[in-house]
């Protein structure tokens, strides 16, 4: 399909009344996913939950090989889940992890994964932090040279939530390889700006949300289990109906073949249709695509930014994804912030709370973040680039 960026502006209706640059946070669904939701939740309305349900199999189901097709994976590696963070913990819980036993995180990491590994070091295991090389990516030597046969978990993520640095993800997975660890990609910034191929990642886990680049609507998201992983799992604490089978005995319960073991029966199925809508919109377009006009834009918002006084553009790496992170000197971020939204730019501000190993290792409080996406346009970064001057 061609780069039709009028037809995709048309199915993006904030684009008339908003500078959107905060894919990073929570983007504008394209209008067939806005459809898409609002007419299941009116068949929920007119029939009733359970018979939605049943009239709608077909397209409740369509998120397992459309996630399949992006992911390049089977249809029963893909669980559907209520966010990033919701699928992380459904799969890092799962994860044996003894006293002793050794987990590798990166700079870039998100805070609710690192409350997981701050929670597991409570119970005895070991954290190691990776380092990062001069340009903020992970040192590969380092993170090689300490894996050793106590890790059980390497755990990067792929782009950091206030950095537009872009992981090397995939050369993490290649080190990984010829390790019994488990490698768990957190692609929540990356999934819908970047083509993700899990057997090139070599990743185990992969967890992303459906509100940001992919453009799918709010509390949805996509938890990656390789089929081979399974068997290395310890107790999952959180099991469902939709995830085993009790036996007729009641004394037992088996657990579903493939990754629906880390689903629940209750979830929000009018999002689950969005996202798969919002999925197969991203397709049709085209990930490279997608990916390519994302960074010509951010590229074209941190060159013009660079030439403004007292501004600070962040970013490290390359290469480089579509979040743009800076500071004003003398202007603290959240009021930068409001005063951006107030003139019609959306951005967001996200600080060291957020990602300490990251922006706090860094000695940076708070970031303005400016996410262009492929619907943004030239001219809308050449008038954010304005706005800040003028501010
Ligand atoms: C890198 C990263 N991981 C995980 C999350 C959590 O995603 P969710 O809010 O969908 O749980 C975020 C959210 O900003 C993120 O940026």
């Amino acid at each position: 399909m061609t780069f039709d960026l009028e037809s995709i502006r048309a199915d993006t209706p904030g684009t008339e009344r908003i500078i959107h640059f905060n894919a990073a946070g929570s983007s504008l669904p394209p209008t067939p996913v806005v459809d898409a939701v609002v007419d299941y939740l009116r068949h929920e309305q007119m029939t009733g939950g359970y018979e939605a349900q049943a009239d709608r199999v077909g397209d409740l189901e369509s998120i397992y090989p459309v996630t399949a097709e992006y992911l390049g994976c089977e249809n029963d590696e893909v669980a559907f889940c209520a966010g990033a963070g919701d699928a992380w913990w459904r799969a890092f819980s799962a994860i044996r992890l003894e006293p002793g036993d050794r987990i590798l995180m990166s700079r870039s990491e998100y805070q609710a994964n690192a409350f997981g590994f701050l929670q597991a070091e409570q119970r005895g295991v070991e954290l190691t932090l990776i380092p990062n090389t001069e340009n903020g990516l992970i040192d590969l030597d380092a993170l090689a040279s300490e894996l050793d046969e106590r890790v059980k978990v390497v755990s990067l993520t792929h782009v950091a939530m206030a950095n537009g640095a872009i992981q090397p993800a995939a050369d993490v997975g290649r080190l990984v390889a010829d390790h019994p660890a488990i490698y768990l990609l957190d692609s929540c910034q990356a999934a819908g700006q970047l083509p993700l191929d899990v057997d090139e990642l070599g990743c185990d886990f992969l967890v992303y949300t459906g509100r940001k680049w992919m453009r799918g609507p709010r509390s949805t998201g996509v938890l990656y289990a390789r089929s081979t992983v399974l068997g290395q799992l310890g107790a999952q604490p959180f099991i469902d109906g939709r995830s085993a089978e009790w036996s007729n005995d009641g004394r037992h319960y088996d657990l579903l073949g493939g990754a629906m073991r880390f689903e629940y029966g209750e979830h929000f199925h009018a999002g689950r249709v969005g996202l798969a809508v919002a999925t197969r919109y991203m397709l049709d377009i085209g990930i490279d695509t997608i990916s390519a006009r994302t960074q010509l834009l951010a590229a074209r918002l941190r060159d013009g930014l660079t030439t403004l006084d007292r501004i600070d553009v962040l970013d490290q790496g390359g290469p480089k994804g579509g979040a743009v992170t800076f500071t004003v000197d003398g202007t603290a971020s959240v009021d930068l912030g409001a005063r951006l939204r107030n003139a019609g730019l959306a951005v967001s501000v996200p600080g060291r709370r957020n990602t300490q190993f990251d922006l706090g290792g860094r000695g940076i409080d708070t970031v303005v973040r400016a996410a262009p996406h492929y619907f943004n346009t030239e001219d809308e970064v050449d008038r954010a680039v304005d706005l800040l001057a003028a501010i």
